[in-house]
């Protein structure tokens, strides 16, 4: 491999491994891929496990699945990619992801959700027509003692309500919408 291309890929690791370490939800999805042994056979089985912890599947978890699994980064996008079920980075510039699982159901995160959808005029798994902002839901981001919590753009965010979420994505919706 070319010295530039193995610097590359040095970098994006480290990257991705920066970016990790702050965010329990990485923990989490080792700990999943930890309990399968690491087999490659359970890409599918590990994939849907980050899909539920982050709402969609990025380049930098995608990256780091593959790092832990020991595949080839070609093959878990080639996987993500293949399956409808599983949802790529959305087109928006912002994103808010609001974690459905029990412990903020029960808190009330569906109201939070409503709220957002009201205000964007989107629903989740959409994006504004101005491209601003993607809205997607996840099944617990293992956040549950800081419930409801809500995921804007990449920070994991506690205890909200409609009124904080709202006042939140102020910036990130448009008047006209
Ligand atoms: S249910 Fe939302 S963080 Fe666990």
């Amino acid at each position: 491999m070319l010295p530039t291309l193995l610097h590359e890929k040095q970098k994006a690791a480290d990257r991705v491994m920066q970016h990790a370490s702050g965010d329990k939800r990485f923990k989490i999805l080792e700990a999943h891929m930890k309990k399968h042994q690491f087999k490659h056979d359970a890409l599918i089985e590990v994939l849907h496990k980050a899909q539920e912890l982050f709402g969609y599947l990025d380049d930098d978890l995608l990256l780091f699945v593959a790092y832990k699994l020991k595949l080839p980064a070609s093959r878990v996008y080639g996987v993500a990619t293949f399956y409808h079920f599983f949802t790529l980075k959305p087109q928006g510039k912002h994103t808010c992801v609001v974690c459905l699982g029990t412990a903020c159901y029960v808190k009330g995160s569906a109201k939070v959700l409503e709220a957002v959808e009201a205000k964007a005029k989107i629903k989740a798994g959409e994006t504004t027509p101005d491209n601003e902002l993607s809205l997607l839901t996840a099944r617990c981001i293992g956040a549950c003692g800081i419930a409801p919590a809500v995921v804007y753009d990449g920070t994991v965010t506690p205890r909200q309500t409609p009124e904080t979420a709202l006042e939140h994505l102020k910036g990130w919706i448009s008047h006209g919408h």
